[in-house]
């Protein structure tokens, strides 16, 4: 497994492989692993022969009082668990080699990022898709690999390589849980062991949604009520937000008619987490 820093290495590297005719598949992460990063991984495995994977903490999808700082960080932990997933090669850059002095050129999709986490987190998405457009310009793979615990996020990527003929194809993964349902995050390292309890509520909380979409309740209104309801009974516990959106548009919506999405954002004390669902398909909590 080989680690590069340098954007022209890497993009020698990539070339290379790409020549070799070799697909390339490619997990861009912020590190700090767990089991969802991981299962990300895997898929790159199965998808393609090289797999490569990015590890950078990207300062410009931080807000100024975000805890882009305290982000938590363990190259050499991540390094052994990349390795034992078949990784290639970690592209692991620095600052100042992604946003040098007088870089000033940023990707904006507009409309989905307005809603859920582009209200809360302003500039975010702004930060997330112009580092992703840099790092497919750096790996140029055939796939990329993202989860749907970030499903806003994995929309405007979506977007952006459709509105900007980015030439790869974008998979979307399942939310990947600790057995008692909390989605996985690298920010659940935050939480001391009450506040995790707190945590809870989010996931359990998808589950009571879920269980009145299938009872037949379509009523948004209806829904978000008991869900609020029931995070809110919760120590510790701030809703950010707790919206039902259209899924292509990410839009708020009245009624549930085709396939939606219950994306919360709740802050446990200091830690902001998130969850979703998506109604009208197979995927479970
Ligand atoms: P990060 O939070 O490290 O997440 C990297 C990838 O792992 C994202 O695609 C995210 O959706 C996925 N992921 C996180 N938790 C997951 C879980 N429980 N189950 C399945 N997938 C999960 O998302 C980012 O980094 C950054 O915004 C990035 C895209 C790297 C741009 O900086």
């Amino acid at each position: 497994m080989k680690i590069i820093s340098s954007i022209s290495e890497m993009q020698v590297f990539c070339e290379s492989a790409r020549n070799a005719g070799q697909k390339i598949s490619f997990v861009p992460t912020m590190g700090y692993f767990h089991d969802g990063h991981l299962s990300l991984m895997r898929e790159g495995r199965q998808r393609g022969n090289c797999l490569a994977i990015s590890i950078y903490v990207n300062p410009t999808q931080f807000g100024p009082s975000e805890d882009f700082e305290k982000y938590p960080r363990d190259f050499e932990r991540d390094k052994d668990l990349a390795a034992g997933v078949g990784v290639d090669v970690i592209f692991y850059p620095e600052d100042k080699e992604m946003y040098p002095e007088l870089y000033q050129t940023y990707v904006n999709v507009e409309n989905v990022t307005q809603n859920l986490c582009g209200s809360s987190r302003p500039g975010h998405f702004r930060g997330v898709t112009t580092v992703c457009a840099k790092l497919f310009n750096i790996v140029k793979p055939h796939y990329a690999i993202f989860g749907r615990k970030d499903f806003q996020q994995l929309i405007a990527i979506k977007r952006m390589v459709l509105d900007l003929n980015m030439d790869l194809d974008i998979v979307g993964m399942p939310i990947v849980r600790e057995p008692d349902g909390l989605a996985m995050s690298s920010r659940n390292v935050y939480l001391t062991i009450e506040e995790r309890e707190a945590a809870l509520s989010l996931s359990r909380s998808l589950k009571i949604a879920k269980e009145m979409y299938d009872g037949g309740q379509k009523d948004v209104n209806a829904i978000l009520e008991q869900v609020r309801k029931y995070i809110e009974r919760h120590s510790y516990t701030n809703i950010d937000y707790a919206k039902i959106c259209d899924t292509t548009t990410i839009k708020d919506i009245g009624r549930i008619e085709g396939e939606a999405v219950l994306a919360l954002a709740v802050r446990i004390n200091k830690t902001r987490l998130i969850d979703n669902y998506v109604f009208g398909t197979q995927l479970d909590i």
